[in-house]
């Protein structure tokens, strides 16, 4: 059934470099791509996660929602990075009464942080959603997974009143792994098997590994795209802005400066690779028997030139990007094709934010 307009809400993705707006109408004919936008952050306005200039990120909030029209003040938004933990962890099979306390309790082991500094979510995941052989035996077994996430509240707290001194309804506050994962499972005819999503941002790479629809494996680590902003500015010794000119191919160099370029992408990309290399190793000594399908990127920094191939060659598995606007019907008159493919990877928390509705966590 289709959801009630009234419910339906604003995917606002508030990166470090970039915010990323996206509002979808649901119709009979299905989803509809309605709105798609982005205004860029300076530099020193969220860092790792954490809003620092409070006004101008809203008042980049406030020119999106302007220049794009928008109505629609309820809005999905998330956060990542190291103030979030996200966990899937077994217990012991308890009572619904009990659960709660225990699960507090049990948290407490996995979060680096004071438990009360936090705010603790968590989802069973009941044995319809996850019928693997493992979890059958734990079903047997008597134990329970369950999916923790927990987020410094000072971190919550200043997402929410950034958005109310916006004049907007902070209605979901999801994470980005979670958004991401919503967006794959909306725009992919085949879900059911083991899956590694990668969005690499200008500060964070994050790692989402699912099977059967279900989260394994998540991490978040401080690599993007800025990282190679900074490798110019010494090696050119140019400004932020200059930099990102250089990074993005707006600057015509000569012969010598483009060997210089190359070794700062050739020594940050290697880095990234090691890491999502380093977490695929993992998962699969944790889970011996897994076979990851593919990988799918997103974020803005997956189109460096020469990433997705490097990548590609040393986990030896496919590499894709994620286009989450593949579900959507698009109006070729109002968006136009090219852009959109060309933006897709950096939207897909946007898109799948947007596909949240009211009550959703
Ligand atoms: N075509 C491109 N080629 C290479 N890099 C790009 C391209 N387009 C954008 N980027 C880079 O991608 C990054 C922005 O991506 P994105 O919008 O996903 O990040 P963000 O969500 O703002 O950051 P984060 O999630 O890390 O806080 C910037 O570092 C930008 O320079
Ligand atoms: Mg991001």
């Amino acid at each position: 059934m289709p959801i009630a307009k009234k419910n339906q809400l604003v995917g606002l993705d508030i990166g470090s470099h970039a915010i990323k707006l996206v509002e979808i109408e649901d119709s009979k004919k299905g989803k509809i791509l309605k709105n798609f936008g982005m205004i860029g952050l300076p530099r020193e306005a969220i860092v790792e996660g954490s809003i620092r200039e409070i006004e101008i990120v809203s008042a980049a909030i406030k020119n999106l929602f302007k220049n794009l029209k928008i109505k629609n003040k309820n809005v999905a938004t998330s956060v990542s990075g190291y103030s979030v933990i996200v966990k899937k962890i077994s217990i012991a099979k308890r009572e619904d009464s009990e659960l709660e306390s225990t699960i507090q309790e049990e948290a407490e082991q996995y979060i680096p942080f004071d438990i009360h500094d936090v705010n603790l979510d968590y989802e069973i995941l009941s044995a319809e959603e996850d019928q693997s052989a493992e979890s059958e035996e734990k079903t047997q077994s008597g134990l329970m997974d369950v999916m923790l996430v927990a987020a410094k509240k000072d971190i919550v707290e200043d997402y929410v009143s950034l958005l109310q001194i916006t004049g907007l309804n902070p209605a979901v506050l999801d994470v980005d792994a979670f958004a991401l994962q919503n967006a794959f499972e909306s725009s992919s005819e085949k879900t059911d098997e083991c899956y590694a999503l990668v969005n690499v941002g200008a500060e964070e790479l994050g790692i989402n590994v699912i099977k059967n629809g279900v989260s394994i494996f998540t991490r978040d680590s401080s690599f993007g795209g800025f990282q190679i902003n900074e490798g110019i500015m010494s090696s050119f010794e140019v400004e932020y802005d200059e930099a990102e000119k250089i990074k993005l191919g707006g600057v015509k160099l000569e012969e010598k400066d483009r060997g210089k370029l190359e070794e700062v992408l050739t020594s940050v990309i290697s880095g990234w690779v090691n890491e999502i290399k380093r977490a695929l190793d993992f998962l699969i000594t944790t889970y011996p028997d897994q076979n990851i399908e593919k990988v799918l990127l997103s974020g803005g920094s997956c189109r460096i030139p020469g990433f997705q191939k490097y990548l590609e060659m040393q986990i030896d598995l496919p590499v894709e990007e994620l286009n989450p606007f593949s579900g959507l019907q698009i109006n070729e008159k109002v968006f136009d094709p090219k852009y959109l493919s060309y933006m897709a990877p950096q939207a897909a928390v946007a898109v799948g934010l947007a596909l949240r509705s009211t009550g959703d966590k």
